[in-house]
Formats: C-alpha cells, sequence, structure tokens
C-alpha cells in the first residue's frame, strides 16, 4: 500500500496549475477575501461533493458537512459554521441538501445499530418518529427517500430557528433559508421549495412543503399499485 497518496498531491498539482491558468491570478485574489452568497449545509457522503454539484468555484460557497445533514440546536461545530457564515460573511443563502438513499437515513430508518453515529442519528429517528403513521403508509421502499425528504424540511426549520438566523432576521439582514434533495440516481438537485426568508414565514413554508412532499409520494404509491 502506498503510504504517501503521490497521486493525490500529483493530481493536486495539475489542478492548482490548471486553475491558475484559466483565471491567472485566482490563488491571490482568494488569499485577500472570501466572499461567498450561500452556505451549504449538506451530508458527509462522498457522492454529494457540494462545490462540484453546483458549479462553483473555491471562494463561491461555504460548506458544512455532517452525517445525515443534521442542524441541531445544541451542536456547536455546525453553529460556529453558521455564526461566521451569516455574521461575518453575510452570506445571502442557507441551503440544507439532503440526498436520496442516504445511508445516514437509512440506518435511523431501520434502526440499525452501527456505532457512535448511533446517537447522532437519534436526531433523524426524532423526524422518523413524528411522521411514523405517514411513513407506515408507504411501499417499504418508498420510506428511505421519503425519510430523506421528510429531514431536509425539519433541518431546514432546525436552521430557521437557530438564534443565528433569528438574530440576523430580527436585525433586518436578507437572509433565505432552503431545501433541497440531491438525487444519487441522476445528479439533479431539487428544491422542496421550504424557502424562508422572515420568521414568519416558516410555518406556513414548512407546512406547504411537507404537504408537496406528502403528496408526491403518495401519488407515486397509488400509480405503482394500480
Ligand atoms: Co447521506
Amino acid at each position: 500500500m502506498s503510504t504517501e497518496l503521490q497521486e493525490l498531491l500529483d493530481s493536486n498539482k495539475t489542478w492548482a496549475a490548471e486553475t491558475e491558468s484559466r483565471q491567472p491570478g485566482f490563488f491571490t485574489r482568494l488569499l485577500k477575501q472570501q466572499s461567498p452568497q450561500y452556505l451549504w449545509i449538506g451530508c458527509a457522503d462522498s457522492r454529494v461533493p457540494a462545490n462540484e454539484l453546483v458549479n462553483l468555484l473555491p471562494g463561491e460557497l461555504f460548506v458544512h458537512r455532517n452525517v445525515a445533514n443534521v442542524v441541531v440546536h445544541s451542536d456547536l461545530n455546525c453553529l460556529s459554521v453558521m455564526q461566521f457564515a451569516v455574521d461575518s460573511l453575510k452570506v445571502k443563502h442557507i441551503i440544507v441538501v439532503g440526498h436520496s438513499n442516504c445511508g445516514g437515513v437509512k440506518a435511523a430508518l431501520l434502526d440499525a445499530r452501527t456505532g457512535l453515529v448511533d446517537n447522532w442519528l437519534r436526531h433523524v429517528q426524532d423526524v422518523r418518529n413524528h411522521h411514523a403513521e405517514w411513513l407506515d403508509s408507504l411501499a417499504p421502499e418508498q420510506r428511505v427517500n421519503a425519510l430523506c425528504e421528510l429531514n431536509v424540511l425539519e433541518q431546514a426549520r432546525n436552521a430557521c430557528q437557530t438564534t443565528v438566523v433569528q438574530d440576523a432576521w430580527a436585525r433586518g439582514q436578507e437572509i433565505v433559508v432552503h431545501g433541497w434533495v440531491y438525487g444519487l440516481h441522476n445528479g439533479l438537485l431539487e428544491d422542496l421549495r421550504i424557502t424562508v426568508a422572515a420568521p414568519e414565514q416558516l410555518s406556513q413554508a414548512f407546512q406547504r412543503a411537507l404537504s408537496s412532499v406528502k403528496q408526491r409520494y403518495q401519488a407515486a404509491r397509488l400509480s405503482s399499485t394500480t
């Protein structure tokens, strides 16, 4: 086994040279400042690389990733990222991004025992338990992706309810929270349309997005059984 990871270091050299030749001065400009418009909160899954999916360059997307794109009010890591992004970088958008067939969501759904991460995934199990009756009404093969989408809505709502976002809205700072889901099978991002730009929009935006997710899965369920 290689202990040097030379391939990665070599390909980094090539990438840096190509980037610089396409846009001379690229790195020295970034050295002076970063001014991303977006904070991406996504899953740690290696198949969901934030910048690549939306074709953004270094400096254009501030990123926080964890298993199953969870936003918890006691997670200092995520909250610190959010605070820096909102208060210092002044991002205009926070996008919570889940993805289909998420291993973390699947483990949470099925009560799989994996290790330490089970404790983290308790937050996704809260989402599952909250919507258990509806999830049970779906075909078993629909449930993982349905929970992936419910989880995006719940975590986007959590993001809206953090002190960071609440305080930003209270002082009149423009910030919009979104919830998206990425299809591993087709490479496409879908907007789940929980789009919240002010605290008073949250409840209605959440309910509307939730109804639309539920309708879509119920329609798929009916068309597969008829
Ligand atoms: Co995942």
